[in-house]
């Protein structure tokens, strides 16, 4: 069996240039937690479907997959500190962080260019990752400039005139 390259595999997925979200729930404490996603994309239209691909062993996780919803918070061109902020580990990263809450419980990052709610509908299994699916019960969006992410650098989006 061949198995492909490492360091060809990273380099290559590096080259795919994806915005970047913040993934937050509520736990039943009332606690929030959230982190940052990049793994964000969208599933189906009809039912409205999104995927996130979490890193099993990330600290976020026990409360993305347990919370009934997660909201995602998909950043803007100046959240790059909001970005790394909630990659971050041995802070609370919710500290500072202007933030609305959402009727079905998840805080959402002010000044994303969208946010959406959504009900975690199903888990599944995606190697030393897990793929959770929500159904979208609200979109909302904010403004027009994302942050872009590739290369393992934070860029703009820049449409073509
Ligand atoms: C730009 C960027 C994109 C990221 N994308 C993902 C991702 O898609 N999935 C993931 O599990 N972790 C991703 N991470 C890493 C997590 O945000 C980070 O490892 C995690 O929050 C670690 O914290 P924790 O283990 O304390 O929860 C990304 C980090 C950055 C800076």
């Amino acid at each position: 069996m061949s198995r492909v390259d490492t360091d060809a595999f990273r380099a290559a997925l590096a080259r795919f240039a994806s915005g970047v979200t913040v993934v937050t729930a509520r736990d039943a404490a009332g606690a929030d937690h959230g982190m940052t996603v990049s793994a964000f994309s969208s599933l189906s239209l009809d039912p409205p479907l999104v995927l996130v691909c979490l890193d099993r062993s990330a600290t976020a996780l026990p409360a993305l997959r347990d919370a009934e919803c997660f909201g995602v918070s998909i950043l803007a061109a100046d959240q790059q500190a909001v970005s790394l902020r909630f990659a971050q580990q041995d802070i609370v990263r919710f500290d500072g962080v202007p933030t609305t809450r959402a009727p079905q419980g998840p805080a959402l990052i002010s000044g994303a260019v969208a946010h959406l709610v959504c009900r975690r509908v199903a888990e599944h299994p995606g190697g030393d990752h897990v793929i959770l699916i929500g159904e979208v019960q609200s979109a909302e969006v904010h403004s027009d400039a994302p942050l872009v992410y590739a290369m393992r650098r934070y860029g703009r989006f820049e449409p073509d005139a």
